[in-house]
């Protein structure tokens, strides 16, 4: 057992005592989740199972909520307040060994979770892309500001901004609903893409994008590499969207996909808009062309309308 366990396993009686769940934050998580009835949920790092009402209300009858947590005294105090919940069960494992089922839960919620993870999260964010159903939906919650967590962590940033944590959800490959900081409360939806396709890990983090001559300029983009890949799973994900369709899926599952798309493009106009600024235009300023200068100002223009 390592520090960090230890540290929980001797907290568990207290957490309640000095964890103060404010109901308001929790209730507006789940509107923003909105989870549909019959999902097969799991909470992981649950704790003394602060969410797990709320995810047993928002499964109701026909779904399934497991509470998973590798402190054994976490577990024990969540059992006492909630094994009375028909829909809940609970499971003692370690999120970085656990044999998870694949392609099993329709939704993973993380509250409060990340930055126990953080030093590990791409081996994490892969067990649970993988344990989730296509289509499925993972949930990054803090019902606590964004600096208010990283303060409680000695100032380290477990807790990173918002864009830098959908970077790494994208290139594990997830699509982007919804992602919050404000000061109260931090939120990431993201979604698997609705195929049966496979987890593929971008290798964009290991390796430096290739430099690319542009067509009909003679400068160098540097994302390329990136902007082919998240333009192709747009493509696989708006196929998966057309099969949904076709099959007769539920329409707001089918909104939801969308919703990721559009956000998707959102994200890959970006990084093109900003790979173009830092290459194009300073080279553009650079030469004295006034032409692609106001060439950007059309692009800008057309991007924010
Ligand atoms: C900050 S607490 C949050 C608990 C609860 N979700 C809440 O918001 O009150 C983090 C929880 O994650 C659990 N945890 C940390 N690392 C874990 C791991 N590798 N596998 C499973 N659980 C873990 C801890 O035991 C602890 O209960």
């Amino acid at each position: 057992m390592d520090k960090e366990h230890v540290f929980f396993e001797n907290y568990a009686k207290n957490w309640d005592r000095d964890r103060k769940a404010d109901d308001r934050v929790l209730s507006s998580f789940m509107e923003l989740a909105a989870i549909r009835p019959g999902s097969a949920i799991l909470d992981a790092g649950c704790g003394t199972g602060v969410l797990l009402p709320y995810l047993s209300a928002a499964a109701g009858d026909e779904g399934s909520v497991e509470g998973f947590d590798y402190s054994q005294q976490m577990i024990d105090v969540a059992k006492d307040k909630f094994s009375h919940l028909a829909n809940v069960t609970f499971t003692t494992g370690n999120v970085l060994k656990y044999a998870f089922p694949r392609k099993h839960y329709d939704v993973v919620c993380c509250l409060n979770f990340y930055p126990h993870i953080a030093e590990h999260s791409r081996d994490v964010i892969r067990r649970l892309y993988e344990a989730l159903v296509p289509g499925g939906m993972l949930l990054i919650m803090h019902d606590l500001p964004r600096q208010a967590v990283n303060a409680i962590h000695g100032g380290a940033p477990v807790l990173p901004p918002v864009d830098i944590l959908e970077e790494k959800l994208i290139s594990a490959g997830f699509s982007i609903v919804m992602a919050m900081d404000t000061d109260r409360f931090y939120f990431i939806k993201v979604v698997k893409a609705a195929d049966e396709a496979d987890f593929v890990y971008d290798d964009e983090e290991e390796q430096p994008a290739q430099a690319h001559a542009g067509t009909h300029h003679d400068h160098h983009h540097t994302e390329t590499k990136r902007v082919l890949n998240r333009l192709s799973r747009i493509t696989g994900h708006v196929e998966a969207i057309k099969r949904m369709i076709e099959d007769g899926r539920d329409c707001s599952d089918v909104l939801v996909q969308l919703a990721a798309v559009h956000s998707a493009i959102a994200g890959v106009s970006r990084v093109i808009l900003k790979d173009h600024i830092d290459h194009c235009i300073v080279d553009a300023i650079h030469e004295g062309d006034a032409e692609a200068v106001e060439n950007l100002k059309k692009a800008i223009n057309t991007f924010v309308k």
